[in-house]
């Protein structure tokens, strides 16, 4: 590790850790330092247990950073051993972190924001939506996920703005992708920027939407990570470059995990359209 991601290693205590549904989690943090330099979009590696094993730590987004109380919270779906370990942490246990970590969003002159979350993905929009309404913006969410039990924090975002919900099984909200109500609503009205969070095709759909509208978009993206400071090249993704070959990859830990839409590649450009359309017409 370098000297300079030493100096975001940091020991935080618990304040709190419960569970939300029986596999979602909340995590609360006391973390001054973190909650002081941390902005929205940034990410942490958590230690999940003292001692040697499980090595690795695993990444979570900031899903509210609170500077007057020192604390920051996050919010883990139980998806493997590491976020099983997680869960026994207690209260007033230490908890070492590294972060904050990657670029976060960034809001620009935005005046009006939609945040589009799908699943986990809710969970750092919360952070950006209450940093944008201090700020004086104006938000509007569209929330999407697969039963209205995993529909995060949907309370918090309509103390800030517009709020639109769906499910995949209709049980809160429309049943539809949450892809639908943002178009919806782009038939009628304007965003400033949109940031998004969420599953891949979701972000698939957020780019090619915004795309389409010529709105300006900022993806947050999720890949596997070993070392989460730009050292083992694990998180690896194409974005699109001036170069030979239309793209370069760039570290979603280190160069992201946030990127605007129209750079990011979900595949890469097909390498016979690029010689000209035609594949074996050279000798
Ligand atoms: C920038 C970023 C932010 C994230 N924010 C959240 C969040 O707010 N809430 C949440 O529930 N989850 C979040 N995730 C996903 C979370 O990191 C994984 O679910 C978690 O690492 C799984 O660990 P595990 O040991 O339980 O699972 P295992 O599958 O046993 O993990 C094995 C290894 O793979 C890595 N890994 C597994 N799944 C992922 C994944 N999806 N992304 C990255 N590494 C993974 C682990 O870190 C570990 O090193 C985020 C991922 C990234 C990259
Ligand atoms: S996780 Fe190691 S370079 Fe990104």
């Amino acid at each position: 590790m370098l000297r300079e991601d030493a100096r975001k290693l940091q020991l935080t205590s618990v304040v709190d850790n419960r569970p939300l549904t029986p596999d979602v989690y909340h995590l609360i943090l006391k973390a001054p330092k973190l909650a002081a330099e941390a902005k929205p979009g940034q990410f942490v590696m958590v230690k999940v247990a003292p001692g040697l094993e499980p090595t690795l730590r695993r990444p979570f987004s900031l899903h509210r950073i609170d500077r007057e109380m020192g604390q920051v919270e996050i919010i883990y779906q139980v998806v493997g051993r590491g976020t099983d370990i997680l869960t026994a942490r207690r209260a007033g246990e230490g908890i070492e972190i590294l972060g904050p970590l990657g670029n976060g969003f960034c809001l620009q002159e935005a005046k009006l924001i939609g945040l589009v979350g799908g699943g986990m993905g809710i969970a750092p929009l919360l952070a950006a939506a209450e940093q944008a309404v201090q700020e004086g913006r104006e938000i509007v969410a569209f929330l999407g996920a697969r039963t209205g039990d995993y529909l995060l924090a949907q309370e918090e975002f309509e103390r800030l703005g517009q709020v639109f919900v769906v499910t995949d099984d209709g049980s809160v909200g429309e049943k539809a992708l949450v892809s639908k109500p943002l178009q919806d609503y782009l038939q009628t009205k304007q965003l400033d920027l949109i940031l998004g969070c969420g599953p891949t095709p979701m972000l698939k759909a957020l780019k090619s939407i915004a795309d389409t509208q010529g709105t300006l978009a900022q993806l947050s993206l999720e890949q596997r990570m070993g070392c989460g400071v730009g050292a083992c090249l694990g998180c690896a993704f194409p974005v699109k470059a001036n170069t030979p070959e239309g793209y370069i990859y760039k570290r979603v830990c280190y160069d992201g995990p946030v990127f605007w839409a129209h750079e990011v590649l979900f595949s890469l450009p097909n390498e016979a359209a690029k010689q000209g359309g035609c594949s074996g017409g050279q000798s």
